[in-house]
């Protein structure tokens, strides 16, 4: 055994607008159904931001109710890491404004990762490595995103997939031996897929952050590939004298149900231990973990010690997958 990082709390945020697939097809005059949404997706519904909510304010929220269930004050967080790509500003970092509105301290670190859907899960392991290197006990990692920002409403193929919100977890490095706990990552990219999954434009390009382009079938084929890896599992797994079958819980990014079943099926997985929540919020990008981890810890689905795989897959193409004891 070793002295590992646990996750002690988690919180999440969603904007106050709901939106079912009739909604969505009402607001922007879609040539779609809910039935063609649900069949395709296992998406019913979606929140989006409106006036006064952003990347920022979710991230903040969720960051404020994970410290509440992990029992510690915002002084007491040595790191922040926030897993975005629709962030704010192009600086400063989502995770600066978040520091500087909870009042965490000016002594330790803020950062925004970009890993697209991956996101939170390379935001993991940057924490990870951080609070074994670094004299730091506590640090913060968010997933926010406010992807309606990004859609471009008369593409029916890309609109209906995303929605908004954010979900954050509070680290703390163990000073003695502990079972509970990270126990290691698999993560990789493959930049010659860029363009399968893109935004049209960004500050070097257009000068602006662009609009979601995607090309659905190719970007399917590889999220089910690389999330139903058993290659991946088993470089996390093995070093521990674990395998597929010692899994609790998959926690997978949430982009399409078809993804995840098939990925599920994959890897042998029976889908009753999959945490499912792409129906009641769309694909949240680097949020969906996060915020699937809350839904899953607060109903009573994770329990302390349970063996639980985080699995995603998006743009770069981006990959991740983490091991970890619960509680
Ligand atoms: N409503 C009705 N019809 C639609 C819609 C819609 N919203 N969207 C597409 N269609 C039509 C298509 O035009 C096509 O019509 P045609 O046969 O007349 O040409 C038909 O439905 C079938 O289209 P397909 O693309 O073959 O549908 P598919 O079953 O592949 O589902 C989907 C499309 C849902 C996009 C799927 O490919 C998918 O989930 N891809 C992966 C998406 C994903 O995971 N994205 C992650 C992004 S995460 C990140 O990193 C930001």
């Amino acid at each position: 055994m070793t002295k590992r990082i646990r996750i002690i709390g988690t919180g999440s945020a969603l904007p106050q607008t709901r939106l079912t697939n009739a909604d969505l097809i009402a607001a922007h005059g879609l040539e779609s159904s809910d039935e063609w949404i649900r069949e395709r997706t296992g998406i019913t519904q979606r929140y989006f931001v409106t006036e006064g909510e952003t990347t920022f304010t979710l991230a903040r929220d969720a960051a404020e109710r994970a410290l509440k269930s992990a029992g510690i004050e915002a002084s007491q967080v040595d790191a922040i890491i926030v897993a975005t790509c629709t962030p704010d500003l192009t600086f400063p970092s989502v995770a600066t404004l978040v520091q500087g509105a909870l009042g965490l301290p000016s002594q330790g670190m803020a950062l925004d990762v970009n890993a697209a859907c991956s996101g939170f899960v390379h935001a993991l392991a940057v924490a990870n490595g951080i609070l074994h290197t670094m004299p730091y006990e506590y640090a913060l990692v968010i997933g926010a995103e406010t992807f309606s920002n990004l859609l471009d409403f008369s593409d029916r193929t890309t609109c209906v997939l995303f929605g908004d919100g954010a979900g954050a977890v509070v680290l703390k490095k163990e000073d003695s031996e502990s079972k509970l706990g990270l126990l290691g990552f698999d993560l990789g990219a493959d930049g010659t897929k860029a363009c399968e999954l893109q935004s049209t434009a960004g500050v070097a390009r257009g000068r602006n952050a662009g609009k979601v382009l995607m090309n659905g079938r190719e970007v399917y084929k590889h999220a089910v590939r690389q999330m139903g890896s058993k290659d991946a599992v088993a470089s996390v797994l093995a070093p521990h004298n674990l395998t597929a079958e010692h899994i609790d819980w998959v926690v997978p990014h949430q982009a399409n149900l078809r993804i995840i079943e098939a990925a599920a099926q994959s890897l042998g997985v029976p889908q009753q231990k999959v945490v499912v929540t792409v129906d009641q919020h769309a694909n949240t990008s680097a949020a969906t973990i996060p915020l699937a981890l809350d839904v899953a810890a607060k109903d009573g689905r994770l329990k302390q010690g349970d063996l639980v795989m985080l699995q995603a897959f998006g743009a770069g193409f981006a990959w991740s997958t983490a091991a970890l004891y619960w509680g």
